[in-house]
């Protein structure tokens, strides 16, 4: 199922587009199934309903674990590199992995989990995490997997809307200098979730945490209990295989739903493709398994492709700038997956961080979760890769579960900032704000998907009409993924941004209303307005104007309870990096605010605010330029 060529990837995509049933159904057959499919694909825009390989029966653990045994037992599964650079890294092999995942799913069984529960996860990135992720999906329970920066009440709101039944957590985790007490966050989380039977808790940090009688058992002690022998769930194709919280443009975070087979299959087949991966080469993605990129890229792509996915729990410039460059060289690593903010944050330090590294291992670059700026794609592209790694700029969503538009390395011919190509299976079309496609080349509007694939999401979890809502209202017969994006003179595809109201700060999906919403909870904020601004390494930072008649003659103390109450709503990756007080928002007479004006005073320009002639209140949008010019 790999493209080795520039005619191949032709030929492929033209086939997906002309008989997708029959490209999937053949892709699918490099999996190992259960039971076939009796039909490829059904699907309608409307409702909506995509099912894909309906009849065929699974287990995706099968395909990430057991298939490997017979002649890729002793091969590295999963290499752990450690925060802490002198604490020695773990290497579990395929065999070592899946006793594990089988005598961990024997554990959820004991403290009653069985098939559809929902299990929530809130872990440091450690093997055991993936070893959770994975026993849910060998038991057919529904992995919920909370990034270790949401706050308790973030936790709470994600466990009650899933109904969660089980918590696999971590007594704390360590993220560079700093410890996080995670056990601590759920404890308070849990305070306010009646569905919540067990917490499994593993120890890490040694932090001392409470334990409760009757709900909290230890991880350690658990698998003591147990034997590792776990017959794989058989699982339907269309069977939910986890759940993954993130952010719209409205205020709750949206329980993106991903069924087994089509997931599966698209994941895999991407991984393979766009990394161009060889048996034996080391794999390293930089994201957290808390995201979309983790679970597909660190776990499900990688292991069913019986790949060597390295797990990193720290950060990148812990104990220094040069750690990523160290893990490469230390674990001998091909292809490494990562952000643009880390690039940006990792260019300023110059170039001592390179002093003692080699970096020759390295064959493939990959970028994902925001633009990539050309600044940051030449740097990577120089330093890291010396002009000799191929950079996949991938492109892609929670929702679409694998990579939708990018090159496929050694075979796409890359252009920096451009994601490049449509993978085949991918009709992607640009449309106007009347919902007309625009043909051609050289165009710009909002990207849509024309066509399903096997990795869409199938629905929000407990809300399919507002699934039907975010991605399927605004163009009928079209998925709409909340992006700008420019159709160059030769067709190659540049992602610039989101349209809604969606901000991107280091890679993290961050909805404006939730944050306002979060401000707003603070004793005597009466309104607030948020908006993303350009940041030099976030990509995008978060700048709030907020009222508050009666703040505190300490304008600074204010604003840090403020981000108190953003840290303790939704978590620190919230938190505005700046704050305007202000006493009124700009309005158009029916009550709107005008965010246009507030991007652009955020943005700088206030020379150019565009027609203001709706506003209600003009001399408040004077006090706020004023307010802008003298910070
Ligand atoms: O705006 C796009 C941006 O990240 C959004 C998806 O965020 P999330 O669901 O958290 O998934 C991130 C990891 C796949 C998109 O709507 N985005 C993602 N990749 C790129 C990107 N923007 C530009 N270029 C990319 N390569």
């Amino acid at each position: 199922m790999q493209i080795n060529s520039i005619e191949e990837y032709e030929l492929a995509y033209r086939k997906s587009v002309d008989n997708p049933e029959q490209f999937w159904g053949e892709i699918a057959q490099n999996f190992q199934w259960r039971k076939p499919w009796f039909k490829v694909l059904s699907w309608n825009f409307a409702d909506p309903e995509i099912k894909w390989f309906e009849g065929a029966k699974l287990n995706i653990t099968e395909n990430c674990l057991d298939r490997h045994l017979a002649t890729d037992a002793d091969k590295p599964a999963i290499i752990w590199e450690p925060n802490d650079p002198e604490q020695d890294s773990i290497t579990l092999t395929y065999k070592m992995l899946h006793e594990r995942v089988c005598r961990f799913a024997n554990v959820l069984k004991r403290n009653g989990a069985k098939k559809g529960d929902r299990i929530c996860i809130y872990m440091p990135m450690v093997p055991e995490l993936a070893i959770a992720v994975l026993a849910c999906a060998r038991i057919g329970a529904v992995h919920s997997v909370v990034f270790g920066g949401f706050s308790a009440k973030s936790i709470a709101d994600r466990i009650n809307d899933a109904a969660c039944k089980l918590v696999v957590t971590a007594d704390g985790a360590y993220r560079g200098s700093k410890k996080i007490e995670l056990k601590e966050v759920i404890d308070d989380a849990l305070i306010g979730c009646s569905t919540v039977e067990k917490v499994i808790v593993l120890t890490h940090t040694r932090t001392p945490v409470s334990m409760l009688k009757g709900r909290d058992v230890w991880w350690e002690d658990e698998v003591k209990h147990v034997n590792d022998v776990c017959p794989a769930e058989e699982m339907d194709a269309e069977d939910m295989l986890f759940i993954l919280y993130t952010s719209g443009s409205t205020g709750k975070p949206k329980g993106v739903v991903h069924t087994c087979g089509g997931y599966m299959v698209y994941a895999g087949y991407t991984f393979s493709n766009v990394f161009n991966y060889q048996p034996g080469e080391v794999y390293f993605c930089t994201a957290d398994i808390g995201w979309i990129t983790g679970h597909s890229y660190i776990i499900y792509g990688p292991l069913s492709q019986g790949a060597t996915s390295v797990i990193f729990e720290g950060i990148p410039t812990y104990p220094d700038a040069s750690r990523f460059w160290q893990i490469v060289d230390k674990h001998k690593v091909n292809s490494l997956y990562t952000a643009p903010t880390a690039i940006r944050s990792l260019m300023s330090f110059g170039d001592e961080p390179f002093a003692n590294v080699s970096m020759d291992t390295l064959r493939v670059l990959g970028s994902v979760g925001e633009p990539i700026n050309e600044e940051a794609w030449h740097w990577f592209d120089e330093k890291i890769g010396k002009g000799n790694c191929p950079i996949v700029d991938t492109w892609w969503q929670t929702e679409t579960g694998g990579i939708m538009i990018s090159p496929i390395a050694n075979v796409t011919r890359t252009k920096p900032s451009f994601a490049t190509l449509p993978l085949p299976g991918i009709q992607p079309c640009l449309v106007d704000e009347n919902g007309q496609e625009i043909e051609g080349n050289g165009v710009s509007g909002n990207l849509c998907i024309k066509f399903p694939w096997p990795g869409i999401l199938r629905t929000t979890y407990g809300d399919h009409e507002r699934c039907r809502q975010t991605y399927f209202s605004a163009y009928p017969n079209m998925y709409f993924t909340g992006d700008g994006c420019l159709r160059d003179d030769e067709g190659y595809y540049r992602i610039t941004g989101r349209v809604d109201d969606v901000i991107n700060v280091s890679g993290h999906r961050i909805g404006t209303a939730e944050v306002e919403n979060a401000i707003n909870m603070h004793s005597g904020v009466v309104e607030s307005a948020v908006v993303g601004f350009p940041h030099e390494v976030k990509g995008q930072g978060i700048y709030a104007f907020v009222i508050y008649p009666e703040h505190h003659s300490d304008e600074e103390l204010t604003r840090k309870d403020i981000l108190q109450t953003v840290t303790r709503m939704i978590g620190a990756i919230a938190k505005p990096d700046k704050i305007m007080f202000v006493s009124g928002l700009p309005k158009t007479r029916s009550g709107k605010i005008m965010r246009r004006i507030l991007r652009k005073i955020a943005e700088g320009e206030v020379s150019n605010l565009g027609d203001t002639s709706t506003l209600l209140d003009p001399a408040v949008v004077t006090e706020i330029i004023e307010k802008a010019q003298t910070k």
